[in-house]
């Protein structure tokens, strides 16, 4: 059972997917269920403006991030999307991603300045991390940077694959992350969540929400996820 008073975060990384009119749609048609959970969706950036004002006007309950930032400020940065420009459309965002790092070839640097840019403008980064490079992963934060982020533990071999961590290893890594980064804050799992498995996890004592993919993308699949957490 989740521990009485633990707040869950319920994130949504929905990639390169959906066109706007699917986006839409989803969270038009999302039933409304009565969680005390935050419900974070994080679409393609393009989207945020569209769906914060029908999120406003419908009063729906999603939070909205982004799955990624500029390392930079305003400037000559050709095509990039600065923490500034997301103003006050998106509460979170996703760093450090194993895509970002695979695909894209960021570095520890770029994303402890992302890190730097989104506090700044009092966003709340989701740092992914990964078990063989933990220590060396949060070595590119300060403590308070930690203190006022969430991290996402994300083993690459358990992301799209259908093959989930288990959640007491999950559970085991979490403390570990406590313990190198010296402060509280909230620790994430994402890999092949589902409706089904979300419960093992968010029943470990320090995991405190799921990053979510694949589930996340059918109205459904995310519906049931969220009623089951
Ligand atoms: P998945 O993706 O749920 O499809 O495994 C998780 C993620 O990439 O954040």
């Amino acid at each position: 059972m989740t521990q009485a008073g633990k707040q869950l975060l319920l994130v949504a990384n929905w990639k390169s997917h959906k066109t706007l009119d699917e986006a839409i749609t989803f969270i038009t048609t999302f039933p409304r269920i009565k969680t005390d959970h935050k419900v974070i969706i994080c679409p393609p950036t393009l989207y945020l403006r569209p769906l914060a004002h029908i999120i406003e006007e419908k009063a729906l309950s999603f939070l909205l991030g982004i799955q990624d930032v500029s390392p930079f400020p305003f400037g000559a940065y050709t095509g990039a999307i600065t923490a500034q420009m997301i103003d006050n459309m998106a509460d979170y965002a996703i760093v450090g991603h194993s895509e970002r790092r695979r695909y894209f070839h960021e570095t520890n640097d770029e994303i402890a300045r992302k890190v730097k840019e989104l506090l700044e403008v009092g966003m709340t980064p989701i740092i992914c991390v990964d078990e063989p490079y933990l220590e060396a992963q949060l070595a590119f934060f300060t403590q308070q940077e930690l203190g006022k982020s969430v991290i996402a533990y994300e083993p690459l071999a358990a992301i799209g694959s259908g093959a989930p961590d288990t959640p007491e290893h999950a559970q085991e890594i979490a403390s570990r992350i406590h313990q190198l980064a010296e402060v509280e804050m909230p620790v994430l799992y994402g890999g092949s969540v589902t409706a089904d498995s979300v419960k093992t996890f968010v029943r470990q004592p320090l995991i405190s929400g799921v990053l979510v993919g694949g589930a996340s993308l059918n109205v459904d699949s995310w519906a049931a996820l969220v009623a089951a957490a």
